[in-house]
C-alpha cells in the first residue's frame, strides 16, 4: 500500500481507493479459504490488528476532521462487509466439515461387510450381504441337476409317519426306523406327526401324484435328534433324487451319479458305489466321490482312502411302488439322497460344520 497523501481532497480519494482495493483482495482471500483453519488465517490477514486495513486507522488521524468522517465511514463499511463475508464462509465450511466427519465416522450396525461371491478377496461391498454357503450349494446342485434334465420339487418339513417311514417300506416298529433319530410333534395320536428325518418322503409324494415318468430332485431341510458336533447338525439339508420310468436300470443310476459328480466337482472327479442297506431301495448302495481336498491321492479328510462318502442310493423297492400304486412290473426306478451341508463341508474343507450356523461374519464372508 502506498501511503495516501493526507493533504487535501486527493488524500481522501486515495484513501478511499486504498480501502476499496484492500476490501476486494481481502474478500477474495476469505471466500477462497478451503477449510476452517485457512479461513482463520485469511481473517487474521484481512481484518486482524496487523492487517493493512487496521493500518489505515492510523492514517485516518492524519486527515482533516471532515475528511475523517467520510473516510471513517467508508472504512467501517468495508470492514463490516468483510466480517459478514467471513462469518458466512465460516458457516459454510463448518457444515461441510460436519458432514464430512459424520460420513467418515458413520457406524451402521445393520451393515454386513460382505464380499460378493466371486469377487476378488478384499473387494468388500459395504451394503450387501450374500446367501449362506449352504444355500449357495443347494442352488448350484439344482443348476447341475436341471441341466441334466431333472425337475426340482419340494415337500413339507412336518410329515406324517406314513410318508417318512411306512410308505418307504418301514412298517411301525420296523427296526430300520432306528436309523433315524426322530423328533415327533405333539399333534394327533402319539408318534404320528414328525419333523422329516430325510427328504425321501418327497419321493412318495411325487410318486403318489403319478405323473410318470419322474425325473426330479428334491432339496430341503431335515431334522434329527442329534447332538451337534463337527459332522452333525440336528437341522440340516438333503437333496433327494428320483427317477421312475420304464426300463430304468442300476447302470442308469451309476451313470447318473458319475455324470453328476464330474459336472458338480469338475473333470477328473469320479464316483463309486459300495453295497449298503436302505429299507426303500433294493439293491442299495452308498456312493462315494473322489476326495475334493486331495483329488484322490489320500489325505486326512478322506482318511487316506482318496474317497469321501456322500450319500445313499438304490433301485426303488417294489414294496414302495406298491404302497403308492405304481406297477413294479411296468416301471422301475432309482433314488439317491445326500446331505447338502456335508457336501459344502467336504468341498470347502470345513473342520466343523457348526460354523455354518454360528453366524460369525468372519466365517460367512469367506464364501
Ligand atoms: N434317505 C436316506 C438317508 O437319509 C438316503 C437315501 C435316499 C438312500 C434315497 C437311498 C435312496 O440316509
Amino acid at each position: 500500500m502506498t501511503r495516501p497523501d493526507i493533504d487535501g481532497a486527493a488524500g481522501l480519494d486515495e484513501f478511499i481507493a486504498t480501502v476499496r482495493e484492500l476490501e476486494a483482495s481481502s474478500a477474495q482471500l476469505l471466500s477462497r479459504a478451503g477449510d476452517v483453519e485457512a479461513l482463520a488465517e485469511a481473517k487474521r490477514d484481512s481484518l486482524g490488528k496487523r492487517s493493512k486495513l487496521a493500518g489505515l486507522n492510523a492514517v485516518l488521524g492524519k486527515l482533516s476532521a471532515e475528511q475523517r468522517r467520510e473516510a471513517g465511514a467508508v472504512l467501517n463499511e468495508a470492514r463490516s462487509r468483510l466480517e459478514e463475508l467471513a462469518s458466512a464462509r465460516s458457516v459454510e465450511l463448518e457444515s461441510a466439515e460436519r458432514s464430512r466427519r459424520a460420513e467418515a465416522e458413520r457406524v451402521d450396525l445393520t451393515e454386513v461387510l460382505a464380499r460378493p461371491s466371486g469377487a476378488p478377496l478384499g473387494a468388500f461391498d459395504r451394503r450387501r450381504g450374500h446367501l449362506n454357503l449352504v444355500t449357495q450349494t443347494r442352488d448350484e446342485l439344482e443348476d447341475v441337476f436341471v441341466s441334466m434334465g431333472f425337475a426340482v420339487a419340494e415337500g413339507p418339513e412336518a410329515e406324517t409317519d406314513w410318508y417318512n417311514f411306512e410308505a418307504l417300506n418301514m412298517p411301525p416298529a420296523h427296526p430300520a426306523r432306528g436309523m433315524w433319530d426322530t423328533l415327533y410333534l405333539k399333534l394327533g395320536e402319539p408318534e404320528t406327526v414328525l419333523l422329516r428325518t430325510h427328504t425321501s418322503p418327497v419321493q412318495i409324494r411325487l410318486m403318489e401324484a403319478k405323473q410318470l415318468p419322474i425325473y426330479a430332485v428334491m432339496p430341503g431341510r431335515c431334522y434329527r435328534r442329534d447332538t451337534p458336533d463337527a459332522r452333525h447338525l440336528p437341522v440340516f439339508h438333503q437333496i433327494e433324487g428320483l427317477v421312475v420310468d420304464k426300463g430304468i436300470t442300476f447302470g442308469d443310476m451309476a451313470g447318473t451319479i458319475e455324470e453328476f459328480t464330474s459336472a458338480f466337482f469338475g473333470e477328473g472327479m469320479h464316483s463309486r458305489l459300495r453295497p449298503s442297506f436302505f429299507p426303500f431301495t433294493e439293491p442299495s448302495a452308498e456312493f462315494e466321490v473322489t476326495c475334493p481336498i486331495c483329488g484322490g491321492s489320500g489325505c486326512r479328510t478322506c482318511s487316506g482312502s482318496g474317497w469321501i462318502e456322500l450319500g445313499g442310493c438304490g433301485m426303488v423297492d417294489p414294496n414302495v411302488f406298491e404302497a403308492v400304486g405304481i406297477d413294479p412290473e411296468v416301471y422301475s426306478g432309482f433314488a439317491f439322497g445326500f446331505g447338502i451341508d456335508r457336501l459344502a463341508q467336504v468341498r470347502q474343507g470345513l473342520p466343523d460344520m457348526r460354523a455354518l450356523l454360528d453366524n460369525d461374519i468372519r466365517f460367512l464372508t469367506q464364501f
